[in-house]
């Protein structure tokens, strides 16, 4: 057997024996002593007695062994022309004092901390205060409107929320003060304190009842840094939002020690990075990836890692990403299909690449969305290197399915992620929860207990984590995901089996697109699909039907709801597309058919389900459909 198989299955046959010792590749206030907590299945914990804390792991431990001198974060800025390398030793300083003030405005063991901040060093330092205190953070895209995040702010309840007070686009500066006084004004929940980051873009007026400059918070919490307090391993760490199907966002809890140790094993396992390598992932701060592997993994081992504020094209142009590989000697880089895609487009010949010595480079990973094959025949092509996909979501944490370049790397196979990763029992079930053979598609699911690492639950709301995720089917996480395993084992994921659809590698809903729809006067009832787009992936498009007495100009209408969803929702759901149609193909039970719409918007040739109501409905939609 090889590495991966004996790895792979003594993980699934002995979780017990295997994670015991990847627990040593963190350090503990107190070693746990069995790994496995199943006594309330279906929920599961890790290291149930364990104490450790997760900022200590990742900053002061690797100073105590002699790291200090180490670059830790390399902050790379196309949009402000400015660049900062940050040591493990001044980093440390930084995080300990932030952890200091934060304790001064009142957050202990235990609060919500909520960071609303764009890609800066101390989007960093604010998660990593959090984890020092053993207070929950939860960070907020900045691409999201002001609802949303009052929806969030409401959901955690933070004490303190740290804002910066603009992130600066490749075009324009986008003030945040404004959406966050905007957001709190919607929430009923109210921070104590708002710590605004002033960055001279777009400095904000502070509102001095309730905001606190950053840096003069962080001088007086200079004054008494605070130690790294001890939390359980089942103690969490973070929420971080992400859409389900219903408007409501889903609050995905992560732990501490669960999630250090598969961070960290991760790290080695599956990307081959190891303490001292330089690690660059671009995605943002706000996603899972983000957490994952622009924070925690790197720093948990040791390695550099860079923050890259800028975009894979337009800051300055498509070679952008190549030079911050030759200039900070990247030895493996993470992004999505879609930043691939859109370089592609703007230098299909790769000829930006010239002048950039990639020679440091060994793998490109993405993840995030669907990798089509040509793009990953494109950028293989460029890079001359391995391309790797691996899936995941954010309710994971890390990779479900990969190829594991530091444990053994695998035969490539276009199209499909690879293999399980170990701690991943993945089953494809068909509609009735029994396995299906080799090479047909059904629901892709996993077999309890997720590993270390996985999501323990949902912010406040076990039975939510239970109906979402659990229910389906008896034993098995169910991820939302369809697909199938060929012969080799290989797992091809083929897309949501519900309505979460894939924005340029960003997970949106669509029915937090249809609320903002119904909501408006002129809207009977409406339907939004994702529909594949060269560039994004997916983007979403609406049908509305309007009232019966209602008497509104199409045009103005349609601006109106694409305003409209762009102030509610955020620019990121990209909602540029809304059509005016006489019905919604329904079932005789009233359920609109959107997979039938998606799939004919696909150019595919759905059966149409024997329930339809009026299949003339859904003829008279079709030309419209096939020309998305
Ligand atoms: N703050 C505020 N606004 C933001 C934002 C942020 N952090 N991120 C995006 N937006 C805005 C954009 O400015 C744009 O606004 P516009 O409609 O006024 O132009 C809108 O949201 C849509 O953004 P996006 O979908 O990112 O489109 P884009 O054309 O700006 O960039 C890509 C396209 C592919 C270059 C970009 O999406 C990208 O780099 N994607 C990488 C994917 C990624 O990081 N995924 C995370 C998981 S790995
Ligand atoms: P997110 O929670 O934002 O990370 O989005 C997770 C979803 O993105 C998954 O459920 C998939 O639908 C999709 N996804 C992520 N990575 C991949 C991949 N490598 N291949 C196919 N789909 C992916």
């Amino acid at each position: 057997m090889g590495k991966y198989a004996e790895t792979f299955r003594r993980s699934i046959d002995d979780p017990e024996g295997f994670w015991m010792e990847q627990a040593a590749l963190v350090n503990w206030f107190r070693r746990p002593t069995r790994a496995l907590d199943d006594s309330n299945p279906p929920l599961y914990r890790w290291f149930p007695d364990g104490t450790l804390n997760t900022c200590f792991n990742a900053l002061d431990r690797h100073v105590a062994a002699g790291r200090g001198e180490q670059v830790a974060l390399i902050y790379d800025s196309p949009v402000t022309g400015s660049q900062q390398s940050l040591t493990y030793e001044g980093l440390t300083e930084r995080v300990a004092a932030l952890a200091g003030a934060l304790r001064q405005l009142g957050v202990a063991k235990g609060d919500r901390v909520l960071i609303y901040m764009p890609m800066v060093p101390e989007a960093v330092m604010a998660m990593l205060a959090c984890a020092r205190l053993g207070a929950v953070h939860s960070v907020v895209f900045g691409g999201f409107a002001a609802s949303e995040l009052a929806a969030r702010i409401d959901d955690a309840e933070p004490v303190v929320i740290v804002a910066a007070s603009c992130g600066v686009e490749a075009s324009k500066v986008i003030e945040y003060k404004p959406m966050l006084d905007k957001a709190l004004s919607l929430a009923s929940h109210q921070p104590r304190t708002c710590v605004m980051l002033q960055r001279p873009q777009a400095e904000a007026k502070l509102d001095e009842s309730r905001d606190v400059d950053f840096e003069l918070a962080m001088r007086s919490g200079a004054d008494d840094p605070a130690e790294c307090v001890p939390v359980l391993a089942t103690d969490p760490l973070y929420v971080l939002y992400t859409s389900g199907t219903t408007g409501k966002p889903k609050g995905i809890v992560r732990d501490n020690g669960g999630h250090a140790v598969a961070m960290a094993w991760s790290m080695t396992n599956l990307y081959d990075i190891h303490p001292g390598q330089v690690w660059w992932t671009a995605s943002d701060v706000g996603w899972v990836v983000g957490h994952s592997y622009i924070v925690y993994a790197p720093l948990l081992i040791g390695a550099t890692t860079v923050m890259y504020e800028g975009k894979p094209v337009g800051t300055p142009d498509a070679g952008a990403f190549w030079r911050v590989m030759a200039e900070h000697r990247v030895e493996a880089f993470f992004t999505a299909p879609t930043a691939m895609r859109a370089i592609k487009k703007e230098d299909p010949h790769g000829e930006l690449m010239a002048g950039h010595d990639l020679s440091a480079l060994r793998t490109v990973f993405l993840a995030g969305e669907r990798l089509d094959t040509d793009t990953y025949a494109w950028a293989t092509e460029q890079v001359g290197v391995p391309v790797v996909d691996h899936w995941w979501q954010t309710e994971t944490g890390w990779a479900i399915v990969g190829n594991l370049r530091g444990l053994e790397p695998m035969p490539l196979k276009p199209g499909s992620p690879s293999v399980p990763v170990p701690g991943w029992d993945v089953r494809i079930l068909d509609e009735h929860g029994q396995p299906v053979s080799a090479g047909t598609d059904g629901a892709i699911c996993v077999r309890l207990p997720l590993p270390p690492g996985a999501l323990p639950t949902l912010w406040g709301d076990d039975e939510r984590f239970v109906s979402s995720y659990l229910s389906a089917f008896d034993g098995y996480y169910l991820s939302g995901d369809g697909g199938h395993v060929d012969e080799d084992g290989y797992v091809y994921v083929m897309g949501r089996t519900d309505d979460v659809i894939n924005v340029s590698g960003h997970r949106m809903s669509t029915g937090v697109i249809e609320g903002v729809l119904a909501s408006h006067p002129a809207v009977a009832e409406c339907a939004v699909i994702g529909v594949s787009d060269p560039m994004k992936g997916q983007v979403p498009r609406g049908f509305v039907v309007l009232k019966a007495d209602v008497d509104v100009d199409p045009d103005e209408l349609t601006k109106e709801l694409v305003a409209a969803v762009r102030d509610e929702v955020g620019p990121v759901a990209v909602f540029r597309s809304v059509s005016i149609v006489p019905a919604l193909p329904k079932t005789r039970s009233g359920k609109i058919l959107r997979k039938s719409m998606r799939e004919i918007a696909d150019g595919k040739d759905p059966l149409v389900p024997s329930t339809i109501e009026d299949p003339g409905v859904l003829d008279t939609l079709r030309p419209m459909l096939r020309d998305s």
